[in-house]
C-alpha cells in the first residue's frame, strides 16, 4: 500500500515538473550579443552602445568594488558580493532562472541587460518576428517581449535594495532611453 502511494506521488511530481517546464520552455535567455547584432546601427538608434554606457551594463562590475563590499557587510551578507544571491538577484539578468531557461549564452558580466527588461528573447529575436511585432501583426507578449511599465523596473528599484534611492519612472526612463531614431555619426 505504502509503495503504491509513494509511486503515485512520484508520478504526480514528475507530471508537475513536466507540465511546468512545458510552459516555461517557450522563452529562454539568449544574451546581449544576440540583440547587438541587429540593435547597434546608427541608422536605427544604437541601442546596444547606449545600454553599454549605462549603469545597468556595469551592475555586475559594481559588486566587485570596495563600496559594494561595505554595502554587503552592512546588509549582513557574508563573502564576495559577486557570488551572493542576495546581491545578484538585482545586479544580473535572469538570476535564479532554471538552467533550461537561463541557457549558457547569458553571462553575469553583462549585468542588467536587454532581457532583464524586455524578457527572454529566444522567441522574439528573429527579424520576421521583430517586424511583425512592430507592425502590430503579433503582440509582443505572446512571444515573450514584455510590455514595460514602472512595475518592470520596481522588481529591482525598490526598498529591498540596500542603497535604495527614490524611483521616479518617467525620469529614470528618460535617463536610459534608447529609441529607434537615426543617430548622426
Ligand atoms: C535579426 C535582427 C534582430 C535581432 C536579433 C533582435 N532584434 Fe529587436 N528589432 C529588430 C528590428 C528590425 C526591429 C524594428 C522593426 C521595425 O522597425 O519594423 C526591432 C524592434 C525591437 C523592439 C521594439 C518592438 C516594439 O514593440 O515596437 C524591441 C523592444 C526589441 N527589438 C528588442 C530586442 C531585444 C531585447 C533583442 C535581443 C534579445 C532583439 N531585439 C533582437 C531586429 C532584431
Ligand atoms: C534586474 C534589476 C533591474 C531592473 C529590472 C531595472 N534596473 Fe535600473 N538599475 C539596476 C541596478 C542594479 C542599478 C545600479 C547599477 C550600478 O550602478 O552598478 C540600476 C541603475 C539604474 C539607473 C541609474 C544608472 C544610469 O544608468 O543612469 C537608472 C536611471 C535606472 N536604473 C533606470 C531603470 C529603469 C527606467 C528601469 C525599468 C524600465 C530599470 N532601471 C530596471 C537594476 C535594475
Ligand atoms: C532597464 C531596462 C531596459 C534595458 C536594460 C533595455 N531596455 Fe530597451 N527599452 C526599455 C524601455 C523602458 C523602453 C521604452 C518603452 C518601450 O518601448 O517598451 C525600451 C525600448 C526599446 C526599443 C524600442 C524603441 C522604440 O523607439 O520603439 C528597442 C529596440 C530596445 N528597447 C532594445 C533594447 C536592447 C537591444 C537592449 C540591450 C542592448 C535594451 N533595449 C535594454 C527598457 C530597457
Ligand atoms: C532589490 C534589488 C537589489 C538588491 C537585492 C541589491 N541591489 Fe544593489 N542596487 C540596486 C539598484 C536598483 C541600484 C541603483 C541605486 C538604488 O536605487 O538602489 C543599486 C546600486 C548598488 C550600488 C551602487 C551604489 C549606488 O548608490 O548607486 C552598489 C555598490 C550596490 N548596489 C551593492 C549591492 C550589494 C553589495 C548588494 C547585496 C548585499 C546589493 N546591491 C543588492 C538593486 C539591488
Amino acid at each position: 500500500m505504502k509503495v503504491r502511494i509513494a509511486l503515485s506521488l512520484l508520478f504526480l511530481v514528475a507530471f508537475m515538473v513536466f507540465a511546468f517546464s512545458a510552459v516555461e520552455a517557450q522563452n529562454t535567455y539568449v544574451g546581449v550579443k544576440s540583440c547587438k547584432m541587429c540593435h547597434n546601427k546608427a541608422k536605427t538608434g544604437k541601442q546596444f552602445s547606449i545600454w553599454s554606457e549605462s549603469g545597468h551594463a556595469k551592475a555586475f562590475e559594481t559588486l566587485a568594488t570596495e563600496e559594494a563590499k561595505a554595502v554587503a557587510k552592512k546588509a549582513g551578507v557574508e563573502g564576495d558580493p559577486q557570488k551572493a544571491d542576495q546581491c545578484l538577484s538585482c545586479h544580473v539578468t535572469g538570476h535564479g532562472a532554471s538552467s533550461e531557461i537561463h541557457g549558457d549564452k547569458l553571462t553575469m558580466e553583462e549585468g542588467v541587460s536587454c532581457e532583464a527588461c524586455h524578457g527572454p528573447g529566444s522567441a522574439y529575436k528573429s527579424m520576421k518576428v521583430m517586424k511583425d511585432i512592430t507592425a502590430g501583426t503579433i503582440k509582443g507578449e505572446t512571444v515573450g517581449l514584455t510590455t514595460i511599465t514602472a512595475e518592470t523596473c520596481k522588481t529591482c528599484h525598490n526598498p529591498k535594495s540596500p542603497t535604495y534611492k527614490e524611483f521616479n519612472f518617467d525620469e529614470a526612463a528618460k535617463k536610459i532611453a534608447h529609441p529607434i531614431v537615426e543617430i548622426a555619426e
